[in-house]
């Protein structure tokens, strides 16, 4: 569950079992072994794999042999709570913790007896070791893999559990994050997505001088083989020109911004604990837009913070159509413990006020990106083609005239050693693309005519008759 972080630790988790003897199964019913990896984000994350404990109570007592493991943010956030409340939990174990989760889970399949590993100060190398472990990339979406280049974080904007969770920012040695950019590379990856909760802060010490992130970008780019480079999440200070710079400069990083705002009131900015105001969001948001071309932008925001008014949430709807976002994460406000906002304000929006602006700043960012997407009809963009997609295809091609309004029909292409089949890519600018083509293009660059689009999707199609690009 949660974030990219989160997924990240899941693939090491499970090649780190996979070294171990372990394997996976599509049955959950054959599992002997069941890990949550959870999220403390907001309530409603924690609350469902509270449900899922719950409906395992009963098969943990029939099934005396079977290990389960609570593992992640809400594992470190409850600790030795959930053993005590859960009987049938065996294994809990922070996400600082995770290259013991192996070793704990034989431990307990041996002994049955429950065992507790969370996050202690200071212990980066042995979670160093976990990183580096990972012997090849991800099986489901092979060309594209995480890098891990920074941990925890040190911002502790007042809703926010994170820096309770995931201890202090430690920003991994430059040689590390480049070794295993290369080694997923040299295992067929294309794109390499480097992930930090606040990535922009990275800092390494090198001699008299400090790596920054504009060294890591350098660095992994040289990378013969990769394609493309991404790096999420930013905050909105930290930002220094030569960033923006390297992004202008180096052509494998693609032009895409994760870069919350939170909120549009200065007032609310203020409570929240973030660090700069509208109007210094705004000027980075534009001097982004100066020094990198066709840069996109992908935002979260925050509605229902406790006090936030409805001229603060006016506010909000401003920045949000000022900046003109590719696409928006909008939560509403959910009290987490421990922090500053729980301790200190009340939670004082009422649900329903929180479903409507929820609502509301969907409706906005959907319509401006129903309305930017349109520019793209008629227009040849480049893609990764990551896999098979998730739908039946909604654009058949011209071709095949008859089927045109028969959603379940997928058009063969014209190759017949390969039929089509639907397949999802994305441009460099982080557009989901749709479009109908042999299952052989997955893990290529290739150009694409997009023919339709809608708010979160771009609909193309693809001409067998022009190679891929080399
Ligand atoms: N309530 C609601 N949303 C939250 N986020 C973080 N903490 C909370 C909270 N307590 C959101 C922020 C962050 C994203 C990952 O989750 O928008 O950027
Ligand atoms: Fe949480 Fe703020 Fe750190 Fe992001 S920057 S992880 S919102 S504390």
């Amino acid at each position: 569950m949660g974030c990219q972080m989160n997924k990240l630790d899941s693939e090491l988790i499970t090649s780190q079992l996979q070294q171990l003897g372990y394997h996976t199964t599509n049955d959950p019913e054959q599992a002997g072994v069941i890990i949550y990896n959870t999220c403390s984000v907001r309530q409603h994350a924690e609350d469902k794999v509270i449900s899922k404990i719950g409906q395992l109570r009963r098969r943990r007592q029939q099934q005396p042999h079977l290990v389960l493991a609570v593992v992640g943010c809400m594992a470190q956030r409850l600790g030795q709570q959930l053993l005590d409340d859960y009987s049938q939990v065996d294994v809990v174990c922070g996400p600082g913790r995770l290259h013991l989760l192996g070793p704990l889970i034989q431990q307990a399949q041996q002994d049955r007896q429950q065992h507790l590993a969370l996050n202690e100060k200071n212990s980066p190398d042995q979670m160093e070791q976990f990183d580096a472990s990972r012997t090849a990339p991800d099986s489901k979406t092979p060309c594209r893999a995480f890098v891990r280049v920074m941990r925890g974080c040190n911002k502790f904007c007042s809703y926010c559990v994170v820096p309770y969770v995931r201890g202090p920012e430690q920003s991994r040695p430059l040689n590390h994050i480049f070794e295993e950019s290369r080694r997923l590379v040299d295992n067929g990856v294309k794109e390499i997505t480097l992930l930090g909760q606040t990535i922009n802060s990275y800092k390494y010490p090198n001699g008299a001088a400090t790596y920054g992130l504009a060294d890591v970008l350098k660095k992994v780019h040289a990378i013969e083989g990769l394609r493309r480079l991404r790096f999420v999440t930013s905050y909105p200070t930290d930002f220094i020109d030569n960033i923006f710079q390297a992004m202008a400069d180096l052509p494998k990083v693609c032009p895409y911004l994760h870069i919350p705002a939170q909120s549009g009131s200065d007032r609310v900015l203020k409570a929240m604990n973030r660090r700069y105001t509208a109007g210094e969001y705004l000027d980075l948001i534009n001097r982004a837009r100066e020094l990198v071309p066709h840069i996109t932008f992908a935002g979260d925001f925050i509605v229902g913070f406790p006090g936030e008014t409805e001229q603060d949430f006016a506010d909000t709807c401003f920045l949000l159509e000022k900046v003109r976002y590719k696409n928006c994460f909008i939560f509403k406000y959910s009290p987490r413990p421990r922090t500053r906002a729980e301790k200190t304000l009340p939670d004082d929006i009422p649900a329903n006020i929180k479903r409507q602006r929820n609502l509301a700043l969907l409706e906005l960012q959907n319509n401006i990106s129903l309305h930017d997407n349109q520019r793209f009809v008629g227009a040849t963009v480049e893609i990764l083609v990551e896999g098979p997609g998730k739908k039946p295809h909604l654009n058949l091609p011209r071709s095949s005239k008859d089927d045109k309004n028969n959603p379940d029909i997928i058009p063969r292409s014209t190759d017949t050693d390969n039929p089509a089949v639907q397949l999802t890519g994305r441009t460099p600018s982080d557009h989901i693309v749709v479009f109908n083509g042999p299952a052989s293009l997955i893990g290529s660059v290739i150009p694409v005519k997009i023919s339709k689009a809608s708010a979160l999707t771009l609909f193309a199609e693809f001409s067998p008759i022009k190679p891929p690009f080399p």
